[in-house]
């Protein structure tokens, strides 16, 4: 097959926050799909980013005290330990608040408005004359119009499931400073969706043979052809000051783009970066039609991808060029449960990492429940660790480990000839064109099958029992010698799988690096192969209980089930009280902790709490926070804590200690 070119991202993860398990998951399917089409000898640059703009990621900086810059920049400082934890072998990453995104996406918009595709009107809409900003949907509560819930989002009652615009609402307050919000005009600007050229070319784009998946297609079709209050509507791509986003252009007044206009350009920011880091040609690579453009992301995006970003990128013209394929995948959920950062079920992938849990069991596990379709999968430890275990060490290793000792002990390390005749080889082709789909499933079960095969093969010829016998050396080298080219090809068809287990495969192996087409070969006679170490552990049940259990982190209240509702009394039983850290101060010994001095206005109180990695002591030092005064005193390794300073956490490691507005005093009540 002709060499391709490809050009691969995955979903522009918003910079709020860590990655959780569905950001691991997107990135471990593209990954295998690259590792395997490297391993075919294409050409693959995968671009990975993060998606730095917009009213959400603002507001949230504001909060954190922070400048959104420093804020997206510190988000941006926490990836590399999951991409490099999990094996994910992007060749960039990069930021949508970048120089180059700027550019890109202020060409796009030009380009978009020369060809009168873009257009302004006047829209009305709710802005908060506290904080002086449009508020968004999501930013407006009130009473239903319908049943007069109290505290309804702007869009539809959660009591009785009417669905509605904002400025229907009662009473209407803005969830950022509770004011009233006041209707005022702004001039936005509109991309024509809805222009019969720009529709006719997506059902083109869209019903391209193989582009997209049929449910995919499905979808987006119903989108495009809706009639009446379902039409394909135009796209308002504008938003008024003050937004953390990149400038319109050409035009006197302050606005932004959108952040979903900017959003997938940087998928193209990414790789123009790249290209200069490498000394490419990023324009030339882009619109060579030889470049396939393909996006792996979730269905929750499907809408921007499939519509907004093609109809963006055919109308902008050269150098741009519409993507070749989109690529969508279900939501992972863990033991049933939709990930909710509240209820803590979620699995965190650093802590997974921390506590030695081994990243290729998950990209197995990942692995073996990915199909092709639109699918939810479901983590369930259990069924982990019982596929893990039985697929990877009962099958896969197990073959190299129960013969490898003899050909070392007995041959010197030597095989002979394998025979030729494998129907291993023969599979070659099937696995590669289910990898090549993105049937990851189906291509690990004919893995497994083989290795089935494989393992049958060694029980029949017994290798224990003929290194025992005499006159039975030349069998037993043989038959050894079969069972080390099994695994060898198993090693090739896993290895878009289990990256680091392959390379230590091929250490073993003492062979260059597998590709695809050593699938055709065969281990030479006289091949001498390396001292066995042992690939891959079992999964413990010990390291699961660790995964699932938050409670680790002394000082720090553990994420537990909420009750629905607690009586005032049971609140006025919590007495919180403002202190001030008068010392902080490092424990020896203790990688979590710091021993804090504080005062309570009436005395001081020493409390051990678990922020050591978030916080540097001297920079705690003189600062106001919460703390529980009456929980009972604990003793810890490390001493007596008298109290729990209050701190926020999420699915990540990161802390965020709680702090009282300027002008609290030390010993203040907290209710
Ligand atoms: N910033 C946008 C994407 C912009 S792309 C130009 C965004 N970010 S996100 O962080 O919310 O999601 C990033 C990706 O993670 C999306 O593809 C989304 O579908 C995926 N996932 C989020 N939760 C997921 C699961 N529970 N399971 C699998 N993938 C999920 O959307
Ligand atoms: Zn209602």
């Amino acid at each position: 097959m002709a060499s391709r070119r490809l050009f691969v991202t995955t979903a522009l993860p918003y910079a709020n926050a860590p990655f959780h398990i569905g950001h691991m998951m997107e990135y471990i399917q593209a990954d295998i799909w690259v590792r395997f089409q490297r391993m075919q000898g294409h050409e693959v640059h995968f671009m990975g980013a993060d998606d730095a703009h917009g009213a959400p990621i603002m507001l949230a900086a504001e909060s954190a005290g922070k400048s959104p810059e420093l804020f997206v920049a510190e988000i941006a400082r926490g990836r590399r330990q999951y991409l490099e934890g999990f094996h994910l072998g992007f060749d960039n990453w990069h930021s949508t608040h970048s120089a180059e995104n700027t550019e890109l996406s202020q060409d796009i918009y030009r380009k978009l408005k020369a060809a009168g595709l873009v257009y302004t009107k006047p829209v009305e809409q709710f802005y908060d004359p506290v904080k002086g900003i449009f508020l968004a949907d999501r930013y407006i509560k009130g009473e239903c119009p319908n049943c007069g819930a109290k505290d309804q989002y702007g869009d539809a009652c959660e009591n009785c499931g009417t669905v509605y615009t904002a400025t229907e609402l009662r009473n209407p307050y803005s969830t950022l400073s509770g004011a009233a919000p006041v209707l005022k005009s702004s001039e936005h600007h509109f991309f024509r969706l809805s222009d019969p050229k720009c529709r006719a070319f997506l059902k083109q784009w869209l019903e391209a043979p193989g582009r997209l998946q049929p449910q995919v297609v499905n979808k987006a079709k119903e989108w495009l052809e809706g009639t009446g209050e379902r039409a394909l509507a135009d796209w308002d791509i504008s938003r008024d000051p003050p937004y953390f986003g990149i400038r319109i252009p050409d035009i006197k007044e302050e606005k932004y783009l959108y952040v979903w206009l900017d959003a997938p350009v940087g998928y193209l920011a990414s790789f123009k970066n790249y290209c200069a880091k490498k000394g490419l040609d990023f324009e030339k690579l882009l619109q060579d039609p030889k470049t396939e453009q393909i996006h792996f992301i979730g269905k929750d995006i499907i809408y921007f991808h499939t519509l907004f970003w093609p109809a963006m990128l055919k109308y902008a013209g050269k150098p741009y060029k519409v993507p070749d394929h989109v690529y969508v995948h279900g939501f992972i959920t863990v033991s049933g449960d939709k990930m909710s950062k509240s209820r803590g079920t979620g699995i965190s992938p650093l802590r997974y990492l921390e506590i030695g849990m081994n990243p290729e069991w998950l990209r197995y596990y990942i692995a073996a429940k990915l199909n092709a379709n639109v699918e939810d999968l479901d983590f369930n430890p259990d069924d982990f660790m019982a596929r893990v275990n039985s697929d990877l060490v009962g099958k896969y290793v197990n073959i190299a480990s129960r013969c490898a000792v003899f050909i070392n002990r007995k041959f010197g390390g030597r095989l002979v000839a394998a025979r030729r005749d494998f129907a291993f080889s023969a599979k070659a082709g099937e696995i590669a064109a289910l990898y090549e789909q993105r049937e990851f499933g189906k291509a690990l079960r004919e893995i497994m099958a083989l290795a089935d095969a494989a393992n049958q093969f060694v029980d029949e010829q017994k290798p224990w029992e003929l290194s025992k016998q005499p006159g039975a050396e030349h069998k037993l080298q043989q038959v050894c010698s079969v069972a080390i080219n099994l695994f060898r090809l198993l090693t090739i068809y896993l290895k878009p799988v289990l990256p680091q287990t392959a390379a230590e495969a091929e250490r073993f192996l003492n062979v260059a690096p597998l590709q695809w087409s050593d699938a055709g070969t065969l281990l030479p006679a006289g091949h001498r192969i390396s001292e066995y170490r042992h690939l891959l552990n079992r999964v413990d049940e010990k390291q699961l209980d660790q995964l699932f259990d938050v409670a680790s982190v002394p000082g720090v209240a553990k994420e537990q089930a909420v009750s629905d509702t607690i009586s005032i009394d049971d609140f006025n039983k919590l007495d919180l009280r403002v202190a001030k850290i008068a010392r902080a101060e490092a424990l020896e010994g203790a990688d979590k902790l710091l021993k804090l001095t504080l005062d309570m206005g009436d005395g001081t109180r020493t409390v051990i709490a678990g922020i050591k990695s978030a916080y540097a002591p001297e920079k705690l030092e003189g600062r106001l926070t919460v703390v529980v005064a009456n929980l009972a005193p604990r003793k810890m390794k490390f001493g007596v804590s008298e109290g729990m300073v209050l701190a926020a956490s999420g699915d990540g490691p990161e802390i965020f200690l709680v702090s009282p507005d300027a002008g609290a005093q030390p010993g203040m009540r907290v209710k």
